[in-house]
């Protein structure tokens, strides 16, 4: 993989001052989030609470390999500066024009938060993949020095897409060679791997025999197959190779899927120094073994797992140190319990938390902006999954009796398995040994049923459905607590 050029930062010292002012001045001004109106399992933002964490509490990070620059502008966001950071893909939160002629757009508050939480891209650099150290290693261990095929297989949103380029980032800086490409739904065996094989550089094969490289990758066409793909990939002689296939679960077509079965066996088979890293759901990968069973020995299983508490805790003070704003202890212990290890939810709804603390003028999330936070994150998606929603809703509105039966299955789901009956084992004792039938209809559609047992349609719902019971409880707390100031 060739590492994405790391741009140099386009701000200098004196824009950093400049957007440090603007940041102070645009914490005192209101966020999107804070003029949309609290649903019924909204809170209402009150007067700011106490603030009890500070920003320098935050501060530190644990860094696997944070490069220098990095640094010194966490030390600007720290006071309140810019959010940017060399070294990672940000080029886009600035524009640079000519000093005279000052900014044409300056990024706001909110700008700021979402690239510091950058919920929405897969991490590109060590220092933003936390607390899968381990994986790495195993993944690193089992490709390069292993000589084995590997397969990241996890939940959406669990790093699958990031483990995969900080791997690729460090397999190039070994010197391997890393080609990449992500499936579709529509993907087809031989346009995959022409992509893949049209990335290997010349200088790969043999000089004499670059043009019938050439002329044999240009020949291999939509028809190609496993055998004229690995006889391809055969002509490599002079460097590691590493193919990563991306999204594998979401390649319907079965013959493709044993296509790319049948060319990892091929190429273990062959012993060629090419080889291949897939990522998907744990589904996709039971799916290739089944195909192959003779696979178990050539390809490693690497699990991104729901995080660790203290990785999450890491993932914020990271993000902390870039927005400049911090997380009091109640708020950090609320979004941990919600996001239940998942780094996707944990961004977000750490943003979220973020922007409502930033638009009421403080630099410190308190419980009651990470309850708004949670609000807004829950009104964000059930506005594009309105079906899973509407369940949820009369879930957690005791339609199906006690909503924390059902808030147990869910986070059941999430467990590292996924699947039903071992995720019922270790995370329900009351629900073991009994049909969970009654709870599995309430779900609805919200819930499919696989071989390995039931998986929410929506792989990132189930964290929205704790975030709408703790926001529900929430509500129902202070409706009691007036309720009492009443009497
Ligand atoms: N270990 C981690 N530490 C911090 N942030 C992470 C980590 N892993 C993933 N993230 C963040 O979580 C979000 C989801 O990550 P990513 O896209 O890699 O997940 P994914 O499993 O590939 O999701 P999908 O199944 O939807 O493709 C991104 O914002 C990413 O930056
Ligand atoms: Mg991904």
């Amino acid at each position: 993989m060739r590492p994405d050029s790391n741009r140099p930062g386009s701000f200098g010292r004196k824009e950093l001052v400049m957007a440090k002012n603007r940041w102070f001045a645009s914490l005192g001004s209101r966020s999107r989030h804070e003029e949309l109106e609290p649903d019924d399992y909204g809170c209402e933002q009150e007067d700011p609470g106490e603030d009890s964490a500070s920003g320098e509490e935050n501060a530190e990070t644990d860094e696997l390999d944070q490069p220098e620059p990095c640094k010194e502008l966490a030390d600007g966001a720290k006071a309140g500066g810019l959010v940017t950071e060399q070294g990672t893909e940000g080029e886009s939160r600035s524009l640079q024009v000519p000093e005279d002629q000052g900014l044409v757009w300056e990024p706001s508050a909110e700008d700021m938060i979402y690239s510091a939480f950058d919920a929405s891209q897969p991490a590109n650099q060590p220092v933003d993949l936390r607390g899968r150290d381990n994986e790495l290693r195993t993944l690193l261990g089992a490709v390069l020095y292993r000589r084995n095929h590997a397969f990241i297989a996890g939940l959406r949103g669990s790093g699958k897409t990031s483990l995969l380029r900080v791997f690729g980032h460090l397999a190039d800086r070994d010197g391997v060679v890393v080609v990449n490409t992500s499936c579709a739904k529509d993907t087809q065996f031989g346009a995959l791997f022409r992509e893949l094989l049209e990335q290997i550089p010349y200088s790969c094969v043999d000089p004499d025999k670059a043009d019938l490289f050439e002329s044999r990758v240009e020949a291999f066409g939509r028809d190609g197959t496993p055998l004229q793909a690995v006889t391809i990939a055969a002509m490599v002689e002079y460097s590691q190779v590493v193919m990563v296939i991306d999204e594998f679960d979401r390649v319907q077509c079965e013959e493709a899927r044993a296509d790319i079965a049948a060319t990892l066996k091929l190429i273990s088979d062959r012993r060629l120094p090419v080889r291949m890293v897939l990522a998907g759901d744990e589904a996709s990968f039971v799916d290739i073994i089944d195909s192959h069973p003779s696979l178990l020995r050539h390809v490693t299983q690497v699990l991104t797992k729901p995080l660790e508490e203290s990785a999450i805790l890491s993932l914020f003070d990271i993000c902390s140190s870039r927005s400049g704003i911090s997380f009091s202890d109640e708020a950090k212990d609320l979004l941990v319990r919600t996001a239940m290890g998942s780094p996707y939810h944990a961004r977000l709804f750490g943003m979220n938390a973020a922007i409502v603390a930033a638009g009421r003028g403080s630099k410190v999330v308190s419980e009651k902006d990470a309850y708004t936070g949670l609000a807004h994150s829950y009104q964000e998606w059930a506005s594009i999954n309105p079906d899973d929603a509407t369940v949820f809703r009369r879930i957690v509105d005791g339609w199906h009796g006690n909503p924390a039966r059902f808030v147990e299955l869910s986070k059941a789901l999430v467990s590292p398995k996924g699947s039903m009956s071992d995720a019922l084992e270790n995370a329900v004792p009351e629900l073991r040994d009994r049909e969970v039938t009654e709870e599995l209809d309430a779900f609805g559609g919200a819930l499919v049923h696989t071989k390995e047992g039931a998986v929410f349609r929506d792989g990132t719902a189930p964290q929205f459905l704790v975030a709408l019971q703790a926001i529900g409880r929430e509500h129902t707390r202070r409706k009691y607590a007036s309720e009492e100031a009443d009497v």
